[in-house]
This record gives structure tokens, sequence and C-alpha cells, in this order.
């Protein structure tokens, strides 16, 4: 379907565009833009074309003159702009509107009917009707449109924050840059959820063309689309031949639907192609069957699916069913059977991962699943190698499904061959000759901070967005400096210099310049006897030079067993200290929010592990000034802990993220969609659909300056640089022009 428009010079018909006043050039530009956003719909999106090629070549080319002859008038959703734009360094990071969510799956049949019972249990047995879609094996994307024009691109992400694609995204012929108003006006605000693919046939033209250019082919469309999608260089992506359909309204200000199929319509309205075959049913046996035929013509479809998405029709119910932090409760992805080939296992080895557990792998003869090649697959753990008596040598099934590495299913019997031993989990790890710990069915490495795989793992994590985001520290980085020997723990990182890194493979000056910096971050000089920060080396004599850090990073960054983002963020509010968090007990651990018996266990073992112990003092040797948002007294009942707050609108003084942070570091959950939960939403100017919703629900309504109000009269100025460090960098965003 997607084409390269040639373009080849013709004479262009119409006065001169140079002899054109500025009011007739823009009046010309205007309705040029409108009939070739119009006909570009009518051929990507719909498939019935109007004109022929070479009359639409004749527009786009007068479209071309005359912006060339004013440049002034030339505009970002200007047809002519999906060439793309130059290079840039870094895709930035940008926050959803709302959360891009995933799904929960089902496999069977008897899944799916769970999920109908439990709707139909919550529900009250009201009219169910389900949409269903294909799932498409893509990459999916969030398009913003602000007054009907594209604002912004935003790649999933982590499902709060992703990469901003908007240049590459201008590029693919089924975004609309403008929304279409032939029928419909535009909203003011409109967030859509779609899925950029790529046609089989497009995607084996682009491999053909690499393998001619003496480039290597892609592995598969979903590479390929990613890939294509998060290119720094638009003009490359242009030249790729993506495809987006859009499936979802996540957020609309200025237009009511009642159903997912009116907002589907609405999108077809507005210019985007939705998926194909889209089906309202009203029974489990419907969705079944849809699965089944979807499933049988899966082989000749000319895009990649890997099951069908179900979804409750009904907005309204919707919200009242809510989410999980992962997943709507409204929906489900019926699975298809993933695929499974057999193959021979060469050899089986043992892999340590981040936190020391030692996974069995079985290393194959290659052969491709579901169109990647597969050469090596998971054992799991010890339990799960026994209970599959798979040994080297043998037979086996292996299966792909979806993004999850590749899977040995089981072995396949073969009459009258010997076969090798069993395969048994080592006596000591790997990589470090330490005796491993049986835990449950897991084999764990216990030299957790000077094993070299582990370290590598860890030097990585340390690394990493959500802990000290310390740019350049990559995986293959962390694996260079373990290595060569200049980095034996985490503490060794601190004294990493410019010249030590100059010498390595891959290393310029500029990038050991950079790396260095980025480790050492910014550091502040802090009297002897200011009590912030850790101990100093020397006892304390002399100012010292601390590096500011986010305690709750920090804590992530450690990786210590069972401690994620969150329950790091909530250690960090509760203790406010390293070194209170290190002398903490199992009793007061369990203080913490979120922490029960089994995590205060894992903490407290790990922090007891006397090799952990002195790669933590090393560490902290190194001085850091913990950073940790400010302590309010939280009063009973009228406080912000536990409270589940929802921020719309665009507020005066404050950026989102940045109050979302203060709440945050009060104690509260702030969410991106209004429910039954909802205890409170803070509207700002121009607050659209939620507030509907919000009074609907009869949640709490605060704005702005009552906002404030209330966060003064419970102790905090949120004016004076709120709880927490985040704040800070507040300021590289845009305070009131937060979206919706
Ligand atoms: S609806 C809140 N519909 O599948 C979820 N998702 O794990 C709403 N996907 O990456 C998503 N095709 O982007 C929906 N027709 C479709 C889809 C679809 C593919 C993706 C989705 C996500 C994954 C779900």
């Amino acid at each position: 379907m997607y084409r390269f428009r040639v373009k080849t010079p013709r004479e262009q018909p119409g006065t001169d565009p140079a002899e054109l006043d500025t009011q007739a050039a823009a009046a010309e530009i205007e309705r040029l833009s409108a009939e070739i956003n119009r006909h570009d719909h009518l051929y990507y999106s719909t498939a019935e074309p109007e004109i022929a090629d070479s009359a639409y070549d004749a527009l786009f080319r007068r479209l071309q003159a005359l912006e060339a002859a004013h440049p002034s008038l030339l505009a970002p959703d200007s047809p002519t702009q999906r060439v793309g734009a130059d290079p840039r360094d870094t895709l930035p990071s940008v926050e959803h509107a709302v959360p891009m969510l995933s799904l929960d799956s089902a496999l069977e049949e008897a899944a799916v009917r769970r999920f109908d019972d439990r709707l139909r249990k919550a529900l009250g047995d009201v009219d169910i009707r389900y949409v269903l879609e294909p799932k498409l094996d893509g990459a999916s994307l969030e398009l913003v449109y602000v007054n009907g024009v594209l604002d912004r691109a935003v790649t999933r992400g982590n499902g709060l924050v992703g990469e901003g694609v908007t240049e590459n995204a201008r590029t693919i012929p089924t975004v609309p840059l403008r929304l279409l108003e032939d029928e419909r006006a535009a909203p003011r605000f409109l967030s859509v959820r779609g899925e950029a693919i790529m046609y089989l046939s497009d995607f084996e033209s682009l491999n053909q063309r690499r393998i001619e250019a003496g480039e290597p082919p892609y592995q598969n469309p979903r590479n390929a689309t990613s890939g294509a999608l998060r290119q720094l260089d638009s003009r490359i992506t242009a030249r790729r031949p993506l495809t987006v359909l859009a499936y979802d309204v996540l957020q609309v200000d200025g237009a009511e639907f009642g159903t997912d199929s009116e907002g589907l319509a609405a999108l077809t309205a507005w210019g985007f192609r939705t998926p194909e075959r889209i089906r309202v049913v009203e029974s489990v046996d419907a969705i079944t069957e849809y699965h089944r035929a979807f499933d049988a013509d899966r082989e000749s479809l000319n895009y990649e699916i890997d099951g069908v998405v179900v979804k409750l029709d009904a907005l309204g119910p919707r919200i009242r069913l809510g989410s999980t932090s992962h997943h709507p409760r409204w929906a489900i992805a019926f699975k298809f059977e993933p695929r499974k080939e057999v193959t021979r296992i060469d050899r089986i080895f043992v892999s340590v991962g981040r936190t020391g557990v030692l996974t069995p792998v079985a290393l194959l003869r290659p052969v491709e699943v579901g169109g990647v090649t597969v050469s090596r697959a998971s054992l799991h753990n010890r339990e799960e190698l026994e209970r599959k008596d798979v040994r080297e040598g043998d037979l086996v099934r292996v299966q792909r499904a979806g993004d999850v590495i590749p899977q040995v299913v089981a072995r396949v019997a073969e009459e009258g061959r010997e076969r090798g031993e069993p395969f048994a989990m080592p006596a000591n790890c790997p990589s470090c000759g330490t005796e491993p710990v049986q835990k449950g069915p897991f084999t764990v490495c216990p030299n957790h901070f000077a094993c070299r795989a582990q370290l590598k793992g860890r030097i990585t994590h340390f690394g990493s967005r959500s802990a000290l985001d310390i740019e350049g520290l990559g995986e293959e980085t962390a694996s260079l400096l373990v290595d060569e020997g200049l980095v034996k723990e985490l503490a060794d990182l601190f004294d990493l210099t410019e010249e030590d890194l100059v010498v390595l493979e891959g290393f310029a000056e500029l990038s050991a310049r950079n790396l260095v910096a980025a480790i050492q971050g910014e550091r502040t000089e802090v009297a002897p006897d200011d009590p912030v920060g850790s101990a100093p080396a020397d006892g304390g004599a002399r100012p010292r030079a601390l590096r500011s850090v986010e305690l709750a990073r920090f804590l992530t960054g450690l990786g210590i067993p069972e401690v994620g983002v969150t329950v790091a963020r909530d250690l960090s509010l509760h203790f406010r200290g390293f070194e209170a968090f290190r002398a903490s007990s199992q009793e007061t651990l369990q203080e913490v929010h979120g922490v029960g018996p089994k995590m205060s266990v894992a903490i407290r073992a790990f922090l007891d592990d006397p090799r952990v112990s002195t790669a933590l003092d090393h560490l902290v040797a190194k001085g850091f000034r913990f950073v940790v948002p400010e302590a309010v007294p939280v009063r009973e009942g009228d406080g912000w802990a536990g409270k589940t707050i929802v921020l719309t609108g665009s507020l005066e003084h404050f950026s989102r993220s940045a109050l979302k942070r203060v709440l945050q570091g009060l104690g509260a959950r702030v969410t991106g969609s209004v429910s039954t939960r909802t205890n409170i939403l803070v509207a700002g100017e121009n607050p659209g659909s939620k507030l509907v919703k919000a009074r609907e629900l009869g949640v709490e309504v605060l704005d702005e300056k009552q906002l404030v109000a209330r966060l003064v009269e419970h102790g905090t100025d949120p004016g004076a640089g709120p709880p927490g460090p985040g704040v800070g960098d507040a300021g590289a965003e845009r305070p009131g022009q937060d979206s919706r």
C-alpha cells in the first residue's frame, strides 16, 4: 500500500508564486494544504484515491513552490513537511498525557470466560458489548493533537514516560498532521494511541533494498518499525515504510463519546486509519469465533498479529472498573498460541544475572521461530530443568511468545538415541567461583558486590534512568570497565579519570570527559559539621564536596533484592537518610508502606552480608549528599497520605510533574484517570473531560488556589521549592502549558 511518491519537475500551473502577495499566497497555501491532506487521507487511510498520482504531484509541487517563495508561510503541519527534519542528538523524554497501560492476557477461552464473568459481576449484568480488534505486533505510540494540529508523538517507553519522536511521526503518511474536519470539528485536545507497524510486503522490499545496498536486513517487522521510529534523523524515518493504525482515544477535551465504537468512528472521521475487521459482539462464543477466524488467517495477513484485543465498548462502565497499575480491568488480549519449532540443544551453559541468579541457558542449533532466528533459550532454573529433563544433545520444541526470550517447551522423544548426562547446576559461580546458595528453585551466587558478572549488571543498573541516571554508563561500557580491571566495586566508579577512560576502546577525549562528569554529577561544598550526607572518609576535619543524589534513586540503584523504584521511594520517605535505612530492623522496615515480612527479610539479609556491607562502606565514603523530600506532618484525617489524586488542566504556578512530586512526597498517589477510587481532582485551566467525570462521580474538586491554600494549611509551602529535589528540574518544563 505504501508508495514513495517521486516528484519529477514539471511546469507549474497558476500565477508565479513570487508574484503573489503574502495574503494571496497564504490563502492558496491553506486551500492546497487542505486538499492535499484530504487526498493523503483518501489514498493512505481509506485506499480510495480520487485523483491520479500525476494530479496529486502537481498540487504538491505547487505548494512547495509557494512555500519556497514565501518561507514565512511555511507551517509545521504543512503536507510538505513529511520529508524529515535535521537530525538530533538524543530523543527527549516526554511524559504521556495519560499512562499507556499494557493489556492483561488470556491464552485460552476459559480465561476469557473468567474475564467476562468478572465484568458481569462488577457491572451487574447490564448489556455488555465488546469491541474486538486484531492485536497488532508493532510499536505503540501516543499522538497528541492540540486544536487539531499534531503537537507531539511519544513512544510507549515505560508507560509513563516515553521518547519524543514527533519529527519522525510527521513523516508517516497515515499520521494526520492536522485532523480532518469534513465530518466533525477537531477537539481542543486529543491524545490517541495507535500502533506503528510495517506491512510484510513493505518490510520485504525494505530488506531487499538493504541487501542490495550491502546493509544487514532486519530480523522482523517489529524491530524494523521500532528502529525506524526511534531514529535521530527523521529523514531516515521518512524513507521507511511505516503505517500507524489508531485504536484508542486516550484523552479528549472538546468531544464526548459514550462508547469506544463512537471514538473509533471519530478517529476515522478525523483522518486516522484504524485496524481492519473491528467487530462489536455480545458473547464469549462470538469472541472465540473471531479469535479462531483471525488465527486461521494469520499466515495470509499482510501484517503480524499475536492475538485479538477484547475491550468493553461502553466507556462509563470502564471508569467504574478502573485499572491496576499495569492494565485496565475492562480489556484483555486473547493471544494466539505462540509459534513453536523443533531444534537440538548443542550445549547448556549457565549465565549470571545482576542479582546473582544462575540461569541455565540452552544453546540451540539456530532455528527460525515466527520470523526470528533463535539460537538460545532460557531453561529458567534448577527445578524447571529437572522437570523438563532436557540435556545436551536433546531434540526440543522451542517457542517465542511476544517479547519474552525464547523458551524450551519440552523435549521431543527420540527412540533409540543414547542421551547425555542430566545437566547439573555448577558447584561454583561460573563468573567468580563462589559457592552458590539455593533459594527455592533458584541457584544464587551470594558474592553480590564482587562477582564480575553481577558487577557488570549492577553498574549498568546503578547508572540506569530510574537510578543515578548516568549517561554513557550502559551495558557495554560497564562490561569494559570490569574487564579492564578499572572497576572492582561500585565505589571505583567515582575514582575513574579521563586518563583511565580515553585509552579504552570506543572512547575519545570528549566521551571520556562526559562520562567522568556524569558519574561525578554536581558536587557541593559542605561544612565539616553539616550533618547531611554520608560519612566523610577522613573523620570530618575538612569541608567535603558531596555529590547530591536523591536517596530514592540511590536505593534503587543498589539493586537490593525486592526493592524497585516504588519501594525505594517509600523507604527513602520513611528513613530519610541512608544510615538510618542501614540501621533499620525487620520491625522498622515493616513500618514502611508496602514492605511485608518477606521483603524485610530479604532487605536485611542483603544489608547484613559482610561483603555487601564493606562495599557499601566504600561507596558511601565517596561522599554523597542524600536528598529526600521535606518532612510534612500528616494529620490524621485531613492529610494527603494514601489519598488518590488526579491532576488535570494547565496550572499557573506549577508544571504538572512538579506538583505530582510534591503530592507524592506527602504520601499521595497521583494517577492519570478519574475513577471511584479518586479522592481529589485538582483542576487547572481548561480541565476538560476529567472534571466532568469527577463531578459525575462526586469526587472532591480543588482549583489551584484552593490546593495551594490546603498545602500551606498542612505545613507545606509549595512555592518554596516543594518537598523533593526533583522539583529543581521543573524549569525544563513549561508550567501552564502541560497537556491535559
Ligand atoms: S488497546 C490499555 N488495541 O498491545 C490498553 N492495544 O500489551 C489499550 N496493541 O503495546 C490498548 N494492538 O499497544 C489495543 N488493537 C489494539 C492493539 C493494542 C496492539 C498493543 C498495545 C500494547 C500491547 C498490549
